[in-house]
């Protein structure tokens, strides 16, 4: 069956039982700035489940594409994806239990046609004072008895963990206001799957090796949080309905793995023949490259760009996480597969084969900024190993190396290994635990002052200042020093103390000296200090509170062995990683601010 038909299957069956069908609302949430994408069909619901007149009444159905951002890093088996197609139907405050249960029951078995013995039921078992949803749990076991089975093998009763929907997860953790409820869940079992050696059994609530697939999940959304944490009934009771297309698909086609349906399976035989290499082999990361692949192609579709915040971010992790797999599996040009994906969603999403080559350009030039990035990382590692013309053996490279590249670049430690260098892990870890509980005492914040925003611009024009700073300590000395900046992407302004105008030349020195180290791609990277050792390699201190006993320093330039780096400043980042990154810098004027202080103003990155 194609997705195409089983969406239509699933609108008509709802259709005809008064359901007015809502459109697909934007994968970027609008007016809603808490979410950054739309993860459920009934976001976009919240205020007509909490009682607002919806303008299409009180039944209402649609497929919403969903992009779940939290389950990244669970990609990488036989069901999960970050991007998906969720069916939904909702009752505002009409139907409930006893009409969606036999409605769902019917649409799966007799539309769908899947097997009934497959089937499996859990509910809500109460918890958080909330009650057992002993309701659902009969209605179960009504309809499973006339069906001839013995319902108590059947039907599970789980926790909230799994048997309770909100937005935010479980009870405990939904802020005041949020609406949820308990929900009751159908499983398809997979004969030909066996129990994993950790697996916690027979139970669909707790077996966590894909034997059984969640394929439907209806929410009776029933309860608010309130601000004392109690949970108040809402004034209407809710049915909030979703179901994944593409594992619907799987348990049709009783195929255990939703990659080998059909709207995986064009994906999958790209990757295999841009990478020569076999599916069966390499499950996982083959996985990995069409979801997130699939992801940031819908992603880009909405005029994303890869960056460094929000949805920009989260595209960039996709991608890049995606590139490692196809690259460690010997890919080279991702055109294909992208091309392929394309084709496989045309029919029901038809704008996307429109938006094509634009869509293919946000994903090239992100790939290309990453190959230059993977170049930078290993042309620092291969400058450190190399002794006079010889490289080392670089397949085992330092902790601190390794931090070095995680804390400049962002690489994963996992990332660094497909790099093809091994460390020590332990070192490693130690390193990143240190950095952490640092960074958890509020370090970076404290020393994070005068940047606008993270942006790229932003961040290049941060790691400029440190140059800047330099570069005047090295013309006038190391009385002068920073005594304020403020960074956005539009401009860098610099204050220090200084007596009088620099002139024209001097300005000139200073661009110039700047540009060269720009020129010399320096690697950026921090170390976490004992304040007296950042003292006494002669780290430039900025400011005159308190520091911690530990500081985190900025460094310029190599370290080798008895030379100091090009600067080493006191701060909290962030930084470019090579200072090529900044790609030009220049000054636009200066001015005296009084008390014996001068400003700089100057843009980077033209
Ligand atoms: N809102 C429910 C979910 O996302 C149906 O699973």
């Amino acid at each position: 069956m194609k997705a195409q038909d089983i969406i239509n299957k699933y609108i008509e069956f709802f259709k005809e039982r008064g359901h007015k069908q809502i459109p697909n609302a934007p994968l970027i949430p609008e007016n809603d700035p808490t979410t950054l994408f739309t993860s459920s069909g009934m976001q976009p619901l919240v205020p007509y489940l909490l009682g607002e007149t919806h303008p299409m009444g009180k039944r209402l159905v649609n497929v919403q594409n969903c992009f779940r951002a939290v389950d990244i890093d669970e990609v990488g088996d036989n069901r999960h994806t970050t991007f998906f197609r969720m069916l939904g139907n909702w009752s505002l405050g009409d139907y409930f239990k006893k009409e969606e249960i036999p409605w769902l029951w019917e649409l799966l078995t007799k539309e769908f046609g899947l097997p009934k013995e497959k089937l499996f039921i859990t509910v809500f078992k109460g918890g958080s004072g909330i009650p057992y949803d002993d309701e659902s749990y009969n209605i179960w076991f009504e309809l499973l008895k006339k069906e001839g089975f013995n319902p108590k093998e059947k039907i599970f009763a789980a926790n909230a963990t799994k048997n309770w929907w909100s937005r935010s997860g479980v009870p405990e953790n939904m802020p005041p206001g949020e609406i949820g409820g308990p929900d009751t869940e159908v499983y398809y079992k997979f004969d030909d799957i066996e129990h994993g050696l950790n697996c916690k059994g027979d139970n669909p609530a707790w077996c966590e090796c894909g034997k059984f697939l969640e394929i439907a999940n209806a929410v009776f959304m029933q309860y608010q949080k309130q601000q004392d944490e109690s949970f108040k009934e809402l004034p209407q009771k809710n049915v909030d309905y979703g179901g994944g297309v593409e594992r619907l698909l799987a348990a049709i086609e009783n195929e255990n793995d939703i990659f080998q349906t059909p709207i995986f399976t064009p994906t999958i035989k790209a990757i295999e023949k841009e990478t020569g290499k076999t599916y069966q082999e390499h499950c996982p990361q083959m996985q990995i490259i069409a979801d997130h692949l699939g992801g940031s192609v819908f992603i880009s579709n909405t005029n994303i760009k890869p960056s460094n915040k929000e949805q920009g971010y989260i595209l960039r992790r996709l991608l890049r996480k995606a590139l490692d797999n196809f690259y460690s599996l010997g890919g080279k040009d991702i055109s294909p597969i992208i091309h392929r994906i394309v084709e496989a969603y045309k029919e029901t999403d038809p704008y996307l084969e429109k938006n094509f080559e634009e869509i293919k350009l946000t994903i090239l030039e992100e790939e290309q900024k990453y190959k230059n990035t993977l170049a930078n990382a290993k042309e620092f590692i291969l400058k450190k190993y190399k002794v006079g013309d010889e490289i080392k053996g670089i397949a085992e490279i330092s902790a601190e190396d390794a931090f070095i590249l995680y804390s400049t670049h962002g690489f994963s430690p996992t990332q660094i290994k497909s790099l093809g260098y091994t460390f020590n892990d332990q070192e490693f870890a130690e390193k990143m635990k240190s950095h952490q509980s640092i960074s958890r005492a509020g370090a970076t914040k404290k020393f994070a002052g005068g940047l606008a925003d993270h942006s790229e611009k932003t961040i290049m024009g941060h790691t400029a200042t440190h140059l800047l700073h330099q570069a005047l300590r090295n013309m006038f000395g190391i009385k002068l020093h920073q005594t304020g900046s403020s960074i956005t992407p539009e401009r860098v302004r610099f204050d220090f103390n200084f007596d009088r105008n620099l002139t024209p030349e001097e300005l000139k020195k200073i661009e110039e000296t700047v540009n060269q180290k720009i020129k010399e791609n320096l690697p950026v990277h921090f170390e976490m200090l004992p304040l007296q050792k950042a003292k006494e390699i002669g780290a430039i201190g900025l400011f005159d509170e308190k520091y911690g006993q530990t500081v985190k320093v900025y460094f310029v330039g190599p370290k080798t062995k008895g030379q100091r780096p090009y600067s080493a400043e006191f701060c909290g980042g962030p930084h470019v990683a090579f200072t090529s990154e900044i790609k030009s810098f220049r000054i636009i004027k200066q001015e005296n601010i009084g008390k014996g202080n001068r400003r700089i103003y100057a843009v980077v990155g033209n």
